[in-house]
């Protein structure tokens, strides 16, 4: 998949731009705050009809303005389909066309392969549970509608069964009160159970071999995935997890109405990084703990090539973070890509010596919203 054009009217920091692009790497150059990430952002919109940093419609809208317009033609699929977003403020309404027909649902997105590297997912390995977990949905729920639902539906249940418990006091009755959420959730969270565990068992064996093909070692790398039902997620079939959810559910009920929150579930899940069968958050370096995101990254491009096509690669502010050696790896993989985009702050000689190697076929400077294009030719 690549992007072939794109249309900004009023969006964020732009007043009315347009650039074309080919397949290839396009670098976006500009000084911190001159609208590098709102590009991007503009991009996203229009793959997936919603914003990557979760901005709300209104935020889009560029300040003093009544609207928002973002119009582009991407090269899904073998055609070429023509998306149009907006956003009216006054009349709080959003419109998505393809191909000039209205869309109410956003189908489209389901087929785009797209993967995104930003500064922050550099830091999974250090953070907490919460931005892993975080992670782990923001890339199933884009590849997969029906997992985005099956959140959004457990969350919900989650919610409001930590409200019954918070306000048990008020009710006189029993914990049968909170049963019919558990049944939700036993639902939902099975199925989100069932989903993490098949893409992590795929990720970790492909990040493992990445990790040691791209840094030249031969540490072992896993990703264990913690959940409730432990290792045989995997391979376990839907209705034993739900009966081993639903059982610790049961065993853990009174534990849950005296601490008054609901303590079991996907939304406690987490990543456990290995290497050589270390845990990497405590042991590993600083370094090896980002060599093993970028062999992650490598191993979802990887995925979307072998399954579908050969996808959108967007990395935001990640060259500037990373050390020599493991740029040089980063360039590696940008091949897997159709299209590349990467916004960095100076063209330094670092980035002139791969600017051949890495199929450079646009360069846009970005300068308080507005984009400048040096044409580049592919065979330059
Ligand atoms: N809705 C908006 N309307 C106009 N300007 C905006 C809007 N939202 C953000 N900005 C401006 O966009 C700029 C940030 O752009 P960004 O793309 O994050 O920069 P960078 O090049 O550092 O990635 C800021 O200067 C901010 O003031
Ligand atoms: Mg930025």
């Amino acid at each position: 998949m690549y992007i072939k054009e794109i249309a900004l009217k009023n969006f964020r920091n732009y007043e009315e731009e347009k650039a074309d692009f080919l397949p290839g790497t396009c670098i976006i150059q500009g000084a911190n705050g001159q609208g590098k990430s709102n590009l991007l952002e503009a991009i996203y919109n229009l793959c997936f009809a919603r914003s990557f940093r979760n901005l709300k419609e209104s935020d889009l809208v560029c300040w003093n303005k009544p609207f928002y317009y973002l119009q582009g033609t991407i090269y899904l699929q073998k055609r070429f389909f023509k998306v149009e977003l907006g956003y009216d403020l006054l009349k709080k309404r959003k419109v998505m066309k393809i191909n000039g027909k209205p869309a109410r649902q956003f189908r489209l997105a389901e087929h785009c392969p797209v993967v995104f590297f930003l500064p922050e997912d550099l830091e999974l390995i250090r953070r907490g549970p919460e931005e892993r977990r975080r992670f782990l949905d923001r890339e199933l729920s884009q590849e997969n509608a029906l997992y985005a639902d099956f959140l959004s539906r457990y969350n919900r249940a989650v919610y409001q069964k930590n409200r019954v418990l918070k306000e048990k006091k008020l009710y006189r009755e029993t914990q049968d009160l909170i049963r019919p959420w558990n049944r939700q959730i036993v639902y939902f969270g099975s199925r989100i159970i069932q989903m993490r565990a098949h893409v992590l068992s795929i990720w970790s064996k492909l990040a493992s071999y990445n990790y040691n093909v791209l840094f030249q070692n031969d540490q072992k790398m896993k990703i264990v995935y913690n959940n409730i039902i432990g290792e045989n997620a995997g391979t376990a079939e839907i209705e034993e997890i739900e009966e081993a959810f639903a059982n610790k559910l049961a065993l853990w009920e009174n534990e849950e109405w005296k601490r008054g929150f609901s303590l079991l579930g996907p939304h406690r899940d987490d990543l456990t990084f290995l290497l050589d069968g270390r845990e990497a958050r405590r042991f590993a370096s600083h370094g090896q703990q980002r060599s093993a995101v970028i062999a992650l990254k490598a191993a979802q491009i990887q995925l979307y090539s072998e399954k579908k096509e050969k996808p959108l690669f967007i990395l935001d502010d990640v060259f500037s973070e990373l050390d020599e050696q493991r740029k040089k790896q980063c360039f590696l993989l940008l091949h897997n890509a159709e299209q590349v985009f990467l916004t960095v702050t100076e063209k330094d000689s670092f980035l002139d010596s791969f600017l051949e190697k890495m199929n450079c076929t646009s360069f846009l400077q970005i300068r308080e919203g507005k984009i400048r294009e040096e044409k580049r030719n592919a065979a330059d």
